[in-house]
Order: structure tokens, then C-alpha cells, then sequence
């Protein structure tokens, strides 16, 4: 794994160059450059993506330290989204959400970053998604009438940027009032870098006081931020 600032300036420089050669991605380049240049004075803390992008999205040639549609092939998820009521915690720059949500009967994806919103209602206007619905909004602070069949929380349950204040139990518990009675949880770990076997076992341990576990497995594929992550498939208790 080089470092983030290596890796990104690479891809950067890398998309830049594969751009040139696609005339109709320029106006969308020129509009995400300005994007991230705006972010970078206007967002003081972490981006993920070490001033680029952490997720990758094809469509656009777009490089990220997450591969978007090897996420997708691996996870397998998309068959359980279809016709389901859908929302994502911290979709970030909303790549992942817009590779997952066709087939959603509704997509909501939130993160508190204002400027990868921006990023991710742009992509949406350029590739003509028109299932999410992209909001600026916090965990802590994201309140809903509307019931969700399915929750999506990926590397999210705590973040190094210091902006979630929910405790492990807070969060989970506020997963699970999201949801319909027995809904879907599909959860990722964070890299074992920065979470071991044995603290995903705890995270899970908490989890497991508002949700049951249907399927546990090691995610093994993708780039060096991708490997090496639990993945979960949990299903809401019915609250008593
Ligand atoms: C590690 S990234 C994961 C992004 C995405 N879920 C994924 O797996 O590709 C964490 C994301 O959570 C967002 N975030 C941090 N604190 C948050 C909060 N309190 N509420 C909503 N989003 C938050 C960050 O802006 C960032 O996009």
C-alpha cells in the first residue's frame, strides 16, 4: 500500500490524463476539480480521499482508494436491494450509492460533508441517476417518517475525523429504530488496519443487542483499502 498522499496525487494526475482524451468528461472534471478545490479550504476535517477521491466510479474514469464496482461484485447485494426502501449512512461522494441503487424502490444517502454531496449530486446529474435522494444530514442528527426496508452502513459505525459522537450502542440502536421491524442491516467493517479481528468481534457483540446476525464473511478482494474487512448481514430485532 503506497501512502494516501502518493496514491492520490498518482490517480489524480492519472484521471487528469485520461480525461484529455475524453472530450465529453471535461466539463464534469473541470466541475469536480473545482469541487474538491473548494473543499479542501471549506472542510477542515478528513476527506477520505487525501484531497482525490475515496471511492472510485468507472463510469467517469474516476480512480479512489475503494473500488466502487468491486465493492459492489463482492458485497452481492443488489438483488436484496431491488424494490426495497434503501438508506445509506455517510455514502460520501454517493459512488457507491449510485452503482447499488438501480432496481432501489427508494435511495436515500446522507453524509455530513456538504462538499461530497456536491460532488455526488453532480455525478448523479451526469450519469442521469434518478433514484437517490442525496442530503447533507448527520447520523447523530438524521431523523426520518418514512420507514427503511434496508440500512447500508459501510466502514461508518465510528470515523477517525472526529465527527461522529454516537457510541457504538447509540448507533446501532439508532440503526435499528430506522428500520422496519426485522429490516436488513448490511454492515461493513472498517480496514484491520485500524479495526482487528478481535475489536470487529466486539463491534459485532453491540450490534448484536439490537440486531441478529445472518451471514459473517471476510471481504477479499479489491484494493489494499478493501481487503481484509468483516462483512455482515443482520437482520433488526423486533424492539419489546
Ligand atoms: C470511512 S468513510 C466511509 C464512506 C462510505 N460509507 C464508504 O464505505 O464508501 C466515512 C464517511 O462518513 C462521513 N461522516 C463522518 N461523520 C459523520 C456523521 N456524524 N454523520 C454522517 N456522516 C459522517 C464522512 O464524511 C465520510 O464520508
Amino acid at each position: 500500500m503506497s501512502t494516501p498522499e502518493v496514491y492520490s496525487r498518482f490517480h489524480r494526475m492519472l484521471d487528469g490524463l485520461a480525461a484529455m482524451l475524453h472530450r465529453s468528461r471535461r466539463p464534469y472534471r473541470k466541475e469536480l476539480l473545482r469541487l474538491l478545490a473548494a473543499a479542501r479550504t471549506g472542510w477542515p476535517s478528513a476527506d477520505y480521499g487525501a484531497g482525490y477521491l475515496y471511492q472510485s466510479f468507472p463510469p467517469l474514469g474516476l480512480h479512489g482508494f475503494r473500488q466502487t464496482e468491486v465493492r459492489q461484485a463482492q458485497m452481492a447485494i443488489t438483488d436484496a436491494l431491488r424494490g426495497q426502501r434503501v438508506l445509506e449512512i455517510g455514502c460520501n461522494s454517493g459512488f457507491l450509492s449510485l452503482a447499488l441503487s438501480p432496481g432501489a424502490r427508494r435511495y436515500v444517502g446522507f453524509d455530513n460533508n456538504p462538499f461530497l454531496i456536491d460532488i455526488a449530486r453532480l455525478t448523479q446529474k451526469t450519469v442521469r441517476n434518478e433514484v437517490v435522494d442525496f442530503r447533507v444530514d448527520t447520523v447523530e442528527a438524521f431523523e426520518s417518517d418514512e420507514p427503511f426496508d434496508v440500512v447500508l452502513s459501510f466502514a461508518n459505525h465510528s470515523t477517525w475525523d472526529g465527527n461522529m459522537t454516537l457510541a457504538l450502542e447509540a448507533y446501532f440502536s439508532k440503526l435499528q429504530k430506522l428500520l422496519v421491524p426485522e429490516g436488513t442491516l448490511f454492515f461493513e467493517s472498517h480496514h484491520p488496519a485500524l479495526e482487528n479481528k478481535a475489536q470487529v468481534q466486539e463491534t459485532l457483540k453491540v450490534m448484536q443487542k439490537f440486531f441478529a446476525i445472518q451471514q459473517q464473511r471476510e471481504l477479499t478482494c479489491g484494493s489494499a483499502w478493501d481487503r481484509g474487512r468483516t462483512f455482515v448481514e443482520a437482520s433488526a430485532l423486533i424492539k419489546g
